[in-house]
């Protein structure tokens, strides 16, 4: 969900303001998805490189998240989304990791999308996460299959993506699903996240079912979306 802060900037805005309208993007995207018949969604709202970021800027995107989850709790759950949190929980605030608890346990049955929303969440670190979680498991090394780790890994409640969208021209990956996206088809869009909506969800949509998806073999598989 890149370019908040060029949103913003363009509007003469504090970059706070950009995030704001961010979270109303990814309200309107999780109808278009529902819409769509997507069933499982992740968001990328804080990265474990965040904390780089000036200290009023995490400050503002903590508290903008939890607002976000009392604001729109109730809409979600009545939606039928199904809220998971991935990320380091370890260094967020009791507030925002009871916020979390409160939204994975009132959301947990339903059914229509799962929203996984990538918080305080790093590929690299996800890796190494279920790594120690499969030792302290006493998983021996043998058994230390593809299929096992996966079992560990932060978003082992969904399958692997089909499609990755980064938003705001930047053509990098930035530490997102390291381990998932090894055969995800990834389009780029030059929109800023806060101005993303049905029509470039249907455009990425519609690259996606261009692509030939072979999965390393000659044969094109059949498309997920
Ligand atoms: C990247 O844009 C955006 C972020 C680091 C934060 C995204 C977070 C939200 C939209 C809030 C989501 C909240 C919930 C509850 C899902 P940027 O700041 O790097 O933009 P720039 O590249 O234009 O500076």
């Amino acid at each position: 969900m890149d370019g908040n802060g060029r949103w913003a900037k363009k509007r003469f805005l504090p970059r706070f303001f950009g995030h704001k309208q961010g979270v109303e993007a990814v309200v309107k995207i999780v109808q278009a998805c529902i819409d769509r018949e997507v069933e499982f969604l992740t968001v990328f709202a804080f990265s474990s490189e965040n904390w780089k970021r000036p200290s009023d800027e995490v400050s503002g995107l903590m508290g903008l998240v939890l607002a976000a989850v009392s604001r729109y709790l109730a809409r979600m759950g009545a939606m039928g989304v199904r809220i998971r949190v991935i990320g380091d929980r370890e260094a967020v605030s009791v507030k925002l990791r009871q916020a979390w608890d409160e939204a994975e346990a009132s959301t947990q049955h339903n059914t229509k999308l799962t929203l996984s929303v990538a918080f305080n969440y790093g590929g690299r670190w996800d890796i190494v996460q279920a790594c120690q979680s499969a030792i302290k498991a006493g998983v021996q090394p043998a058994e230390l299959t593809e299929a096992c780790l996966s079992e560990y890994m932060a978003l082992s409640h969904a399958p692997d993506p089909d499609l990755f969208i980064r938003t705001g021209g930047e053509m990098r990956i930035s530490n997102f699903l390291l381990w998932q996206v090894a055969y995800t088809e990834f389009v780029f869009s030059d929109c800023l996240w806060p101005e993303f909506g049905e029509v470039q969800l249907d455009a990425a949509i519609g690259l996606f079912r261009q692509r030939d998806r072979r999965f390393g073999g000659t044969a094109p598989a059949l498309a997920g979306v």
